[in-house]
């Protein structure tokens, strides 16, 4: 009998995730497949319980349910301090992890960039900022955290520094601060798909040592990725974080390594 696994969120119909799971599983030849499944914050409990009670191999959960979770499932401790769960493992009890974090971690990492000891700026303070400031806070970065309302910056900065090194500001220095970074992250909306015009720096704010990862995969190069480019830094486009958080639960809940070639392949042939 075929394990089980899935997606949780709503809306969900759009999810790169099953495709991706799949291939892999396809590849290794695996007897398990991988759905998605359109659930509400109401009803996730009961969903979760459910999956549990059928034998699925675990789950992922994405908008708006990553928060919600906390309150059902048992969370590890990097999971509990980012305060979010993208990730169940049902091994045991439910388990719960956060996956986003050393999906970006990856994702840099097999580009050849440093992260401890690096100066990281990251604009934007919502769930994806959260999860990347926390693991790079962990991994010995020093982190700034620019946000267009700085009060979240601020706060979420304050959290981080538990971890690690870590200051929040709003968005009127961007420009002095990229100067002073060595890694500079869009965790905004800013630039995604139909809003391809919009970008938080461009060529001229940026310096050839900098490497500047957009977390925006939607479109695959978005201005930000183009103005680095421009200035001979060093781009870094999203979808990497996607496939690298995938596989990062894929570890979780089988044990393998899958073969991110093959779940690339199969996320790019879905734009
Ligand atoms: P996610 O969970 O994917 O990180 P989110 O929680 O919706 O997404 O966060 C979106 C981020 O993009 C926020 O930091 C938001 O800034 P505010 O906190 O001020 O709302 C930022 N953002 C969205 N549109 C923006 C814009 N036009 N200019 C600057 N920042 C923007």
């Amino acid at each position: 009998m075929r394990t089980v696994f899935g997606v949780f969120g709503d809306p969900i119909a759009h999810s790169r995730s099953p495709d991706m799971h799949n291939a892999a599983f396809r590849e290794l030849g695996m007897e398990c497949s991988y759905h998605a499944f359109r659930v509400s914050p109401s009803k996730l409990r009961d969903a979760l319980l459910g999956a549990k009670a059928m034998g699925f191999g675990g789950v992922n959960l994405t908008v708006p349910l990553k928060q919600e979770a906390l309150k059902i499932v048992d969370a590890d401790p990097l999971a509990a301090s980012i305060g979010a769960i993208n990730t169940v493992d049902f091994k045991e009890e439910m388990r719960g992890y956060n996956t986003d974090g050393t999906g970006a971690k990856r994702t840099l990492e097999e580009k050849g960039v440093m992260i401890a000891n690096s100066r990281v700026l990251i604009v934007g303070a919502g769930g994806a900022s959260r999860a990347i400031a926390f693991q790079f806070a962990k991994d010995g970065a020093d982190i700034t955290i620019a946000n267009r309302t700085a009060g979240k910056a601020i706060e979420l900065a304050s959290d981080v520094s538990a971890v690690g090194i870590a200051s929040g500001c709003g968005l009127e220095n961007l420009k002095g601060l990229i100067a002073d970074s060595d890694i500079l992250i869009n965790c905004t909306t800013l630039g995604m798909h139909p809003h391809t015009e919009g970008t938080i720096a461009t060529a001229q704010d940026m310096h050839p040592g900098l490497t500047v990862f957009d977390i925006v995969y939607n479109p695959l190069e978005t201005r930000l990725v183009k103005e680095a480019k421009k200035a001979g830094a060093k781009a870094v486009t999203g979808e990497m974080m996607l496939i690298y958080q995938g596989a990062e639960a894929f570890k979780i809940w089988t044990g393998v390594e899958p073969p991110i070639d093959v779940m690339k392949k199969a996320v790019l042939e879905g734009f």
